[in-house]
């Protein structure tokens, strides 16, 4: 949540901040601003998407060779001029953006509005820049004043801070929320992610949490918040740099959607091996595997749905006791833990807050963590003891697609592989399963082939109010996934129920103004899930299904999926839910790929 972005070196920063805040745009977009130094600070800032923004104020018009800027998901205060970054000292002098929250915020201002300073935002930022100033007017050098602020300030924090008495110097500190230098040729570059500055060097230095670091145009100091000095490598980055862009698509989440044939291979390619699946990074012997009692599985979100169908997995194929967790949830519980569980923790981003604090949780209870994440080098994919990264490319949709089935595919390989080592898969049944999952991109490409019928669907119901999505089994957690992703960006109201629960209560709802989507493939609950759909339609329900059977008829809408075994059928009938949601929200002209109130990255509680 929040992009910080900034740049010291011998170019004008003005226009590397504008395009780097642009390419961390996905992870908040309700206000944006710049300041650049030049003998004095200047700043400008305003409410709303960045291209909207710069067209009224023009960033570029801002000179100077150092900067820094911000891209906004509002916590504290709602999303205005006032309350977008850059904040200020009283006197002007020092200029912060901040990602992340200050958690004793309230305390802080009140004692420094006591000692004179005054406020101009909501923020909880501001009181850290007041905090700055108020110990140099004390005597302390910037240093000092900033480092003595880091032991003030509770919470999650990713800062950057300039001061116009020090022109050549950025103050930098990471706690809790990412935040990454780019070394280059006389210049550095922060960001709170390495996309943007992957196009200006290869070389990174992932900061870690209780870093600050001093950066000038050729050198960075960086201590602990004990203030010893401490070294980090620089990571070099791969040469093949994935290029962001949304090609001939409409939008990235349209992209996404259509790059899961590719996406997916990439996430079994070099992990099959006839037989058996393999990993390079699970970092777990076989005599851990052997002792695995039980896996419990957490994420959030989207991922939350992906560690559903993974549980099932798990118990299905690998013969494991698997439990599925909220990440939120988690920690509150106070779950009972111990040495023969092992903790499996979904991410895209790989800097969810509450799965961070998740992972925490079970490494305090000495419980073994393996990430199936899809950022490289990310918060969380470094802080397991093992993990699979699904090379799904950069997911710059805000509404997650392709790492879905991305994750799903890490998860059946998983299973596969935990059920061959503990004797409970036989070498046959893997070879099939196996075999299956090459053949998936083909199949998912089929499904493609159902894009004009859902079109005519979407243009049927996008007025629609509300909506109920029904599954079983594997396709119960389909059906949750359908329900989000149209929520999130057709803002439509939509439920997702396991088929049979309907009748529990939602069937209350149902009338002639209720679509019901049904993810019903010929499975082992084909016929069951038949009798749910006809309680549908005795109610006058409109019954939109998505199903492999070619023969039926008698629904309002058909969408067909190819058949596949029961295990890959999530994989394959999510895609159709996906590009419904995709083609409603189109039709209610919603800005898909970056939806109201909602950011990429999740980094506060
Ligand atoms: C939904 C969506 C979110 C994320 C959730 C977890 O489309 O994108 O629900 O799935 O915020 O994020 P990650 O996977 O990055 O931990």
């Amino acid at each position: 949540m929040c992009g910080i972005a900034a740049y010291i070196g011998q170019k004008e920063a003005a226009p590397i901040i504008l395009d780097f805040i642009k390419k961390l745009e996905y992870r908040g977009y309700d206000s944006c601003g710049i300041a650049t130094l030049n003998g004095s600070l200047t700043y400008k800032k305003g409410t709303g998407k960045i291209d909207d923004v710069d067209q009224k104020i023009n960033f570029l018009n801002l000179k100077g060779n150092i900067g820094i800027g911000h891209t906004r998901w509002a916590t504290h205060g709602e999303p205005s001029d006032k309350n977008a970054h850059p904040h200020f000292s009283c006197e002007g002098n020092i200029a912060i953006v901040h990602n992340g929250i200050i958690e004793n915020s309230e305390e802080l201002k009140k004692i420094l509005i006591k000692g004179g300073h005054e406020f101009r935002s909501e923020t909880d930022t501001e009181v850290v820049v007041h905090l700055i100033e108020d110990l140099i007017n004390e005597g302390n050098t910037m240093e000092e004043a900033f480092a003595k602020t880091l032991k003030l300030i509770q919470g999650a924090f990713a800062i950057v801070a300039m001061n116009k008495n020090e022109p050549n110097r950025l103050y930098v500190v990471k706690q809790s929320s990412p935040l990454v230098l780019g070394v280059g040729d006389n210049e550095i570059f922060v960001a709170s992610d390495v996309l943007p500055i992957q196009l200006h060097t290869n070389k990174v230095v992932y900061l870690q949490d209780g870093d600050f670091a001093v950066v000038t145009n050729n050198d960075y100091k960086i201590k602990n918040l004990s203030e010893i000095k401490v070294n980090r490598e620089i990571t070099i980055l791969s040469e093949n740099l994935e290029e962001i862009s949304k090609g001939d698509f409409e939008h990235f989440m349209l992209k996404e959607i259509y790059e899961q044939p590719e996406s997916i291979k990439r996430a079994f390619k070099g992990r099959i091996d006839k037989d058996n699946a393999k990993f390079g990074g699970l970092n777990l012997n076989i005599d851990d595997i052997k002792k695995i009692k039980r896996v419990v599985l957490t994420g959030c979100g989207t991922s939350w749905h992906a560690c559903l169908i993974g549980g099932y997995y798990i118990e299905e194929i690998s013969k494991i006791a698997a439990q599925v967790e909220y990440a939120s949830e988690f920690r509150y519980k106070n779950p009972v833990l111990g040495k023969d569980d092992l903790l499996i923790v979904l991410s895209q981003s790989g800097e969810t807050a509450d799965s961070i604090a998740a992972i925490q949780e079970a490494k305090e209870k000495g419980v073994k963590t393996i990430g199936l994440v899809n950022v490289v080098g990310s918060p969380i994919a470094r802080m397991v003891d093992g993990g699979i990264y699904l090379h799904a490319g950069h997911e710059i949709g805000v509404a997650s697609t392709k790492t879905f089935t991305s994750h799903l595919t890490a998860l059946y390989l998983l299973s596969i592989y935990l059920g061959r080592i503990n004797g409970n898969l036989s070498k046959e049944k893997a070879k099939e399963m196996l075999n299956d999952l090459e053949n998936l991109p083909d199949k998912i490409k089929e499904t493609f082939n159902s894009v004009e019928e859902i079109k005519k669907i979407a243009n049927k119901y996008f007025k629609s109010k509300n909506a109920l999505y029904l599954g079983r089994h594997y396709n119960f957690p389909v059906a949750l996934e359908g329900a989000l992703k149209l929520k999130e960006i057709s803002y439509i109201h939509a439920e997702g129920y396991p088929a049979a629960e309907m009748k529990h209560g939602p069937i209350a709802l149902i009338d002639e103004n209720m679509p019901v989507i049904v993810i019903a493939p010929e499975d082992r609950l084909y016929s069951k899930v038949m009798s749910n759909i006809q309680e549908v339609k005795s109610r006058k329900g409109k019954v939109i299904v998505v199903t492999t059977d070619e023969s039926k008829n008698g629904f309002d809408e058909i969408i067909k999926i190819p058949k596949v075994s029961e295990f890959l059928m999530p994989i394959i009938s999510v895609v159709p839910v996906q590009l419904l949601a995709y083609y409603i929200a189109k039709e209610r002209n919603c800005d898909i790929d970056k939806p109201r109130n909602l950011a990429k990255s999740v980094t506060v509680e």
